[in-house]
């Protein structure tokens, strides 16, 4: 990690050199790859990893159970889950989601416990999802439906087709 983030609490971490983590952002027991940005008031809970070359938008969670991989971009305040039937008491099901690699998430959405994002789909702002998503697909709204497919990422390509630099969102 390269700079030393204000008022973070960053307990038991693994998170790559090359990697940014900004201000007020709780990370416990998490792994971070190469050439990811964390912003601000980032929340993640144990067990978490992301991978290389991915952008998490300010105030995003991601709970115990998610798996970022390489090249993902995750929208201001996108809110992951991973307990279908919660309860502030007793006995829980943890259910596991994936966002696949170059998958993009449009901000405010939130993704519902169990579900994967299929490699390079986009989902569209303020959308909920509760079903899987499956690869290049775009979809949008409560529940989030496919309303179209995007060009797969070239096979040997570490970037979205099309898209020539890391500017800012
Ligand atoms: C999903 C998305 C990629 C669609 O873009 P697009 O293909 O150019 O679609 P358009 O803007 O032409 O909209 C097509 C229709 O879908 C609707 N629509 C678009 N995005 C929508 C969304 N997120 N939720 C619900 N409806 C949406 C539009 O209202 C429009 O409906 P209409 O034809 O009845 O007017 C885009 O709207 C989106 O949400 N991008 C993510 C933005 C974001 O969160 N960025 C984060 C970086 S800050």
């Amino acid at each position: 990690m390269r700079r030393r983030p204000k008022y973070s609490i960053i307990k038991n971490s693994r998170i790559a050199q090359s990697s940014r983590v900004y201000d007020q952002v709780n990370l416990y027991g998490c792994t971070i790859g190469k050439n990811t940005k964390i912003d601000a008031f980032v929340y993640l809970e144990e067990g978490v990893t992301i991978g290389d070359n991915c952008k998490i938008r300010p105030f995003v969670f991601i709970p115990t159970g998610v798996t970022i991989e390489d090249n993902v971009f995750i929208g201001p305040n996108v809110t992951f889950t991973n307990d279908k039937y919660p309860k502030a008491h007793g006995e829980w099901k943890l259910l596991e989601t994936r966002v696949k690699r170059f998958a993009s998430i449009g901000a405010k959405s939130v993704i519902n416990p169990g579900v994967t994002i299929g490699e390079n789909a986009l989902i569209g702002s303020g959308s909920v999802v509760t079903r899987d998503i499956p690869d290049n697909a775009i979809a949008f709204g409560n529940p989030a439906r496919v309303v179209s497919k995007r060009e797969p990422v070239p096979v040997t390509s570490t970037r979205p087709h099309g898209v020539k630099g890391a500017s800012r969102h």
